[in-house]
């Protein structure tokens, strides 16, 4: 679905070139949780911005669905295909936690009750229950505010949510339950989630860890049953780089990985190996086509005082 092949990008300035990715090699498929886990300055952020569609890779390509991302129309790749929950979730204060998710909605073309009747579905499923749905993001607590991140990312019915630390700023206890919901959604609505995490918890609870080291993919834990992946149809054009590691993510023995068939042996450290994965691991039958964007601000009933053209202007697009 999104494959990342010998991705490499550097970051140049006046002083120094980083290579921020260094021949990154990977492909996600629907219906997994992925978690990106690494030091602070392994390239994280970079990878999550390249499969957002904000930029392109300096060599190696980004393909969406047999498209490579330079060729494709990245702004309608990104209202279309992608959602981001951002760390700080990006809520707007002066809108209520449904006009928060209508907002998105009418953004991408589904306007009125229409749009509210979906966000009041949304917000229910993520377990904001309809008493909170009038409720601004100051009158909810840190967990409730994330699933509202959560709920107007969902109703966006994208095929890749992007989250960067979704847990960052929760207790344990929301932390926990946040965890759970994004695990639920990304195997019912078939959506490949990717997580940039610190939380080892968050790393557990994923289908496959990736961890990357200056650039580079130190570590693949996939936890998926590998007689499944037998069993299922092969691509074998994903090449992966798995080590072994020292410290692994989940130190409890009866969740540990369970080792791939192919997976390299611990005297050879590093070895290309090739990695099948599942083409599509269960229908998607509630997709729709994503509505074309709209141009212009919708005349809405809940926010008169808010037109979606001043808060365009105000936030700009990019920031949610
Ligand atoms: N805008 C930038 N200009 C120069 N170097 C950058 C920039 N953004 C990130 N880098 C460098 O690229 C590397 C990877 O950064 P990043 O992807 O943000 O890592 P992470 O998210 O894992 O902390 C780091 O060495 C960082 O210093
Ligand atoms: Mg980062």
């Amino acid at each position: 679905m999104i494959e990342l092949s010998d991705v490499t990008y550097t970051y140049k300035t006046k002083y120094q070139t980083v290579n921020a990715l260094d021949g990154v090699s990977y492909r996600f498929v629907p219906g997994r949780f992925y978690a990106v886990v690494g030091s602070s300055g392994s390239g994280k952020s970079t990878l999550l911005s390249l499969v957002a569609g904000l930029d392109t890779p300096s060599s190696g390509s980004v393909i969406f669905n047999d498209k490579d991302t330079r060729n494709l129309n990245r702004d309608k790749y990104r209202l279309e295909h992608v959602s981001v929950i951002y760390q700080s979730l990006n809520l707007f204060p002066l809108l209520t936690a449904m006009e928060n998710v209508t907002f998105n909605l009418e953004y991408k073309g589904t306007r009125g009750s229409k749009a509210r009747k979906l966000a009041s579905e949304k917000l229910e499923s993520v377990g904001i229950d309809k008493g909170k749905h009038g409720r601004r993001p100051s009158m909810l607590s840190g967990g409730e505010q994330q699933r509202v991140a959560i709920a107007r990312a969902l109703a966006a019915n994208t095929e890749i949510i992007l989250a960067d630390e979704p847990t960052g700023s929760l207790d344990s206890q929301n932390s926990t339950n946040v965890i759970a919901l994004l695990k639920e959604l990304a195997a019912s609505e078939n959506v490949c989630l990717i997580v940039v995490t610190h939380d080892p918890e968050v790393a557990e609870s994923a289908d496959v860890v990736i961890r990357l080291s200056d650039g580079k993919i130190l570590e693949i834990i996939d936890r998926a049953d590998s007689q499944a992946y037998v069993e299922e149809e092969l691509q074998p054009s994903t090449y992966n780089i798995a080590i072994p590691s020292p410290e692994p993510v989940n130190p409890q023995p009866q969740t540990q990985p369970r080792p791939h068939p192919q997976q390299p042996s611990q005297q050879e450290p590093i070895q290309e190996q090739l990695q099948p994965q599942p083409t599509q691991r269960r229908p998607k039958s509630t997709r729709k086509s994503a509505p074309e964007p709209i141009t212009t601000a919708p005349a809405t009933t809940d926010s008169e005082e808010y037109s979606l053209e001043d808060i365009m202007k105000e936030f700009g697009k990019d920031n949610w």
